[in-house]
C-alpha cells in the first residue's frame, strides 16, 4: 500500500441481517444508505456507527479502505501455485512470479478468463528456453508471463490498437522485455517462434496453422470451444495433442507438440 493510502482515513463497514421492519427503523440513522450484498445488508460510514445503530442491527463492524478500488481488492488468480496474475488494484498474491496487468476499454486479458489461465497452466509444463509469440495477445498477459518464466525473445501481436497500447504499459509495469505490435493476423505476416500462444478464435488458428514452419515446437491453442477442437487441431499438421484442458462451460485449451 502506498503512503497516500496509508494516510487516508478508514471507512467503517457494518454488515447485518434483517427484514423490512428493521430497515425502516435503521435507515433514518444511516444517511449513507444500505445496500444488499449477497445475503447480507451492508452500510458504509466515514464515522463510527452509533450505539443505537449497533444495538438495532446487532451487526458486525470492520474498518475498510475509503477508496472503493481498494475495497474491491482481491489477490487476483494464482495458476499452478507459481504464477499470480492480478490487476494493479489487487493485493500481492504471494506467488513466486507476480504479473500485474491492467485492462482498458474493450481490450481482453485481465487474466481472469479461463482460457488465459489454461494457457498459462500449459506453458508452465514446458521447460523455459527459446522464443515465444503470443498471437492475439490482448493486453499482453501471456507474453508477459512467458517472459517472466524465462522465455526469450517474446513478441505479442493483436489487431486492437488499444490492447497494444495497454500491453506496452503492462510490459513496462512488469519490467520485462516483450515486443508488442498492432497486427491483423487475418492478413499480416504471422510472427513465428519456438512456442506459439494462440488464445484466439478459429479464423486466427486457420491462418497461423497454415504459416507454421519447423521453428515451431509447441502451439498452445485456446479461444475455442469443444465443438471447434477437431477442426482446429486438424489444421496444425504434424502436431499432436500433448495435453488437453477444458472448462465446464466448454472452453478448451490444448498443447500441441510436434
Ligand atoms: C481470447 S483473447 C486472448 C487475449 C490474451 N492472449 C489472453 O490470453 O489473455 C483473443 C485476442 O485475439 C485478438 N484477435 C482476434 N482476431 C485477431 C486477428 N485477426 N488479428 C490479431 N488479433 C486478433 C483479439 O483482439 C483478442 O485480444
Amino acid at each position: 500500500m502506498n503512503e497516500v493510502c496509508d494516510a487516508s482515513p478508514p471507512m467503517y463497514r457494518l454488515t447485518f441481517r434483517g427484514d423490512e421492519d428493521l430497515l425502516d427503523a435503521v435507515l433514518p440513522l444511516l444517511p449513507g444508505g444500505v445496500r444488499e450484498d449477497e445475503d447480507a445488508l451492508v452500510a458504509y460510514s466515514g464515522a463510527p456507527f452509533s450505539d443505537a445503530v449497533l444495538a438495532l442491527t446487532g451487526g458486525a463492524v470492520d474498518e475498510v479502505p475509503a477508496d472503493w478500488k481498494q475495497r474491491k481488492m482481491s489477490a487476483g488468480v494464482v495458476i499452478g501455485g507459481v504464477v499470480g496474475i492480478r490487476s494493479p488494484f489487487d493485493r500481492e498474491s504471494g506467488a513466486p512470479i507476480e504479473v500485474v496487468v491492467e485492462r482498458r476499454g474493450s481490450a481482453f486479458g485481465s487474466g481472469s478468463h479461463p482460457t488465459t489461465q489454461m494457457c498459462v497452466a500449459l506453458l508452465l509444463e514446458l521447460e523455459p528456453g527459446g522464443s515465444v509469440a503470443d498471437l492475439g495477445c490482448g493486453v499482453g498477459t501471456l507474453a508477459i508471463v512467458a517472459a517472466k518464466l524465462g522465455w526469450a525473445p517474446v513478441v505479442g501481436v493483436d489487431r486492437v490498437p488499444v490492447a497494444i497500447e495497454v500491453a506496452r504499459e503492462n510490459v513496462e509495469r512488469n519490467g520485462v522485455d516483450v515486443d508488442v505490435a498492432v497486427s491483423d493476423l487475418a492478413v499480416d505476416d504471422i510472427p513465428l517462434a519456438n512456442v506459439l500462444l494462440v488464445n484466439a478464435p478459429p479464423p486466427v488458428h486457420e491462418r497461423v496453422a497454415a504459416a507454421v514452419d519447423d521453428r515451431v515446437r509447441h502451439v498452445i491453442v485456446s479461444g475455442i470451444v469443444a465443438e471447434e477442437m477437431e477442426d482446429v487441431v486438424r489444421r496444425y499438421t504434424g502436431f499432436k495433442i500433448a495435453k488437453a484442458l477444458g472448462t465446464e462451460d466448454e472452453w478448451i485449451a490444448l498443447r500441441l507438440s510436434c
